[in-house]
């Protein structure tokens, strides 16, 4: 890979663009280790590193590592250069709808117009290399995060929307330990259109997902069914309607309730043991977590749609109980 150029002129006036200048040579350092390290693990089947894999030290564990710290020391210099850096002349730029909406949204307890001085900054000032405002892929949330070092900690599935990098090489040289004043005026610099931009990746992410998504999570309540098909006698899995789902489930392919031609199960569902408003929120958190989260399917059921199916299982089986 190539290191991406910046024009450091396009910063805040407060901003001392030689600093910059100096930092991307940096930035340009960590590239020139990343493509080194990639090269080392372009052969996998080195039988010299292979032996050399041990939790106590060895060449696999400097490899691996430097991947990981290489790796993130290049994309967050990246992003960070770039939601920095705004159109040439232009004044401190408002945060963007979208941006706003997801931080109302998420820190309800927070004006949005007090993100950065009451959230965003403190945790920068706190944080020893960098601070990620990002939006958490796993829990569908906005969250703001510290890492002290290329290495993490870091929060797993965090996609990043603002970055700032908080290590001393950032800002000692303009600043020296006036963190605070280098966080002002980084403030004055944020390029809030580059950050809608990344809101709206994280929408367009979203909105594939779900378009793509419910065919997955037919699966997994196919799948669900199916294993309850022996306690609740569902009907055997040649009756199952033309989406592949067993009737008695009363849903569709298209996520819509139909009326279940199961006349015990419809029986529960009339009497209330089982509503199909039950159904609906089952599937759709079926097919919302799919949406947002890369777990597998055993962890998928175990925490989340297996407990709502146990629920099911209970409310029907005693209703079958009193049936028979
Ligand atoms: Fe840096």
């Amino acid at each position: 890979m190539e290191p991406k150029h910046y024009r450091f002129e396009n910063l805040a006036p407060e901003l001392n663009t030689k600093m910059f200048e100096d930092h991307w040579k940096l930035y340009e350092g960590y590239v020139e280790r990343l493509n080194e390290t990639m090269e080392k693990l372009a052969n996998p089947y080195d039988p010299q590193r292979m032996r050399s894999a041990s939790t106590a030290s060895g060449e696999w564990r400097d490899i691996e590592n430097d991947k990981t710290s290489l790796t993130n020391a290049v994309v967050l210099h990246e992003l960070f250069f770039e939601n920095i850096l705004m159109p040439p002349h232009s004044a401190p730029m408002p945060i963007g709808p979208m941006f706003q909406s997801m931080i109302q949204e998420h820190f309800p307890t927070v004006k949005y117009t007090d993100f950065w001085s009451h959230i965003v900054k403190p945790t920068a000032k706190a944080a020893r290399g960098w601070c990620i405002v990002g939006w958490d892929t796993i829990q569908a949330k906005l969250d703001v995060t510290m890492m002290d070092g290329d290495f993490g900690p870091c929060v797993v599935g965090l996609y990043p929307l603002l970055v700032i990098d908080c290590s001393e090489h950032a800002y000692a040289q303009q600043y020296g330990i006036d963190k605070g004043t280098y966080l002002d005026h980084i403030a004055r610099s944020l390029n809030y259109s580059i950050m809608e931009h990344r809101v709206a990746t994280i929408h367009s992410a979203s909105e594939l997902m779900r378009t793509a998504i419910p065919e997955q999570a037919e699966d997994y309540v196919r799948d669900m069914y199916h294993d309850n098909e022996k306690d609740f006698g569902f009907p055997d899995k040649d009756s199952y309607n033309e989406q592949g789902l067993p009737p008695s489930t009363g849903l569709d392919s298209r996520n819509e309730m139909s009326v279940s031609p199961n006349p015990r199960v419809q029986s529960s569902v009339e009497d209330g043991a089982i509503t199909q408003a039950d159904l609906q929120e089952a599937y759709d958190r079926v097919r919302s977590l799919a949406a947002v989260t890369f777990k597998s399917e055993d962890d998928m059921f175990d925490s989340e749609v297996r407990g709502k199916s146990s629920e099911f299982k209970e409310a029907l089986w005693d209703r079958l109980r009193e049936e028979d």
